[in-house]
């Protein structure tokens, strides 16, 4: 994305073309962008050869997956529906693992059929669970068992995962048991331990005290482990002033690791992977001007784009069309949604703007449309991919009919 006569573009397409062509609110992503991130992500890593498994959650368009699939990456899904729309892309099973703390019998039953990598197991009844479908097809199935490190990954409190007051994985104590508990089961092989901290950590220091617990827990378990699943969670620059994750670092943390353990090690990156491949583009229905502030009422709203109001994250927004002029009043970029916190940013000032004229909310790809939803009785918006000079609808926008 950048700025050439101050017109936006994506890729070689203006703002401006897209907006008049597929309406808004419209998530747009850049395929090169996308397929950038990806190479970049193998490239940070590719001294231990990991297998990358893109975290469907972040991102579950059917065409982002086949990109993904394209780029030979494998898949994390949390649900039956995310295992089908990864399968539906062309991932095959054996790049596809299961995580998630509450998996229906119904899921892990059609996971098991469909033989996929990993069932990464988050408790002892899920683990009974899967014994005993396992024995009723009269196969074996392969599971991880996440554990929870009790280490604060220094991230937004809503979405750190690796802390003991948190409901993901089992402790230190609580998984050895476990683990001696099935260790000779006929029907439950346990190849993977596995783990996952939190998400937009940007900070490396979280993960080294992670592997440090990881490199513990081995040593205590007297088993063969086939795979170490680290999860996901490197931290993107949504702000300027947010330092660059350090992958080299990360990298060497994880090559010493391998030289004590001869694990194939499994990533299962989602923000890192499309968070920065995509803007929000939305029109602007009313200005409201008040004494103290502008509110720039747009028609894109917490329901299309939930972070800010959900985490008080932060989301940049640009105009489409950037003016010489700038206004130096606060302006509040709010959405129509009756909720006070339906607000995406509030700045000292910005590049002069009229009602109806657009603007692009930045770094959406990863948990916007996939976090969406019909909140207010409002359609989903549509999606589209730009590639070069060209853009096609890759999700249609909902229509009022379907949901009314
Ligand atoms: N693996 C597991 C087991 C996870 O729970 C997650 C994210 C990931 C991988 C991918 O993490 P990533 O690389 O994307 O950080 N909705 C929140 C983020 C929630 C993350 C949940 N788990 C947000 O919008 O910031």
């Amino acid at each position: 994305m950048y700025f050439k006569k101050n017109k936006l573009f994506i890729e070689k397409v203006e703002g401006l073309k897209i907006v008049k062509k597929f309406g808004t609110p419209t998530y747009c992503y850049s395929r090169s962008k996308l397929k950038n991130n990806i190479k970049n992500f193998q490239k940070n890593f590719r001294s231990i050869n990991p297998l990358i498994c893109f975290s469907v959650k972040s991102n579950s368009n059917l065409e982002i997956l086949k990109q993904i699939k394209r780029s030979g990456i494998g898949a994390d899904v949390v649900s039956k529906g995310e295992m089908l729309q990864a399968l539906k892309a062309g991932i095959p099973p054996k790049k596809i693992v299961f995580s998630g703390v509450g998996k229906k019998s119904e899921e892990l039953k059609f996971a098991i059929e469909k033989k996929i990598l990993l069932i990464n197991a988050e408790s002892e009844s899920e683990i009974f669970e899967i014994e005993r479908l396992a024995k009723l097809k009269k196969t074996n199935v392969n599971i991880g068992i996440r554990l929870n490190p009790n280490i604060d990954a220094k991230t937004l409190k809503k979405i750190s995962t690796g802390k003991h007051e948190d409901k993901f994985g089992l402790t230190e104590k609580a998984f050895l048991n476990i683990l001696k508990n099935f260790k000779k089961s006929n029907f439950v092989k346990v190849k993977c331990l596995s783990v996952h901290i939190g998400s937009q950590i940007t900070d490396c220091k979280p993960y080294e005290k992670m592997i440090n617990v990881l490199d513990r827990i081995i040593k205590k378990s007297n088993h063969l482990y086939d795979y170490v699943d680290l999860g996901g969670g490197m931290g993107i620059q949504y702000e300027k002033k947010t330092k660059l994750f350090n992958y080299k670092r990360y990298n060497s943390i994880i090559t010493k690791f391998l030289k004590k353990h001869k694990v194939k090690i499994i990533f299962e990156p989602g923000r890192s992977i499309i968070a920065n491949s995509a803007v929000l583009f939305s029109q602007i229905i009313y200005i409201k001007n008040t004494s103290k502030k502008k509110f720039i009422i747009l028609d894109a709203a917490m329901n299309d784009l939930m972070r800010p109001a959900l985490y008080g994250s932060f989301h940049n927004i640009l105009p489409l069309i950037k003016s010489n002029k700038k206004n130096k009043k606060i302006h509040d970029f709010v959405g129509p949604v009756c909720e006070t916190t339906d607000k995406f940013l509030s700045v000292k000032e910005f590049s002069n703007l009229k009602e109806k004229e657009y603007v692009a909310i930045s770094d959406v790809g990863a948990y916007g449309m996939s976090l969406s939803s019909n909140y207010n009785l409002r359609p989903k918006a549509s999606e589209i991919m730009i590639e070069n000079k060209s853009s096609k609808v890759i999700l249609k926008r909902q229509k009022l009919n379907n949901i009314v």
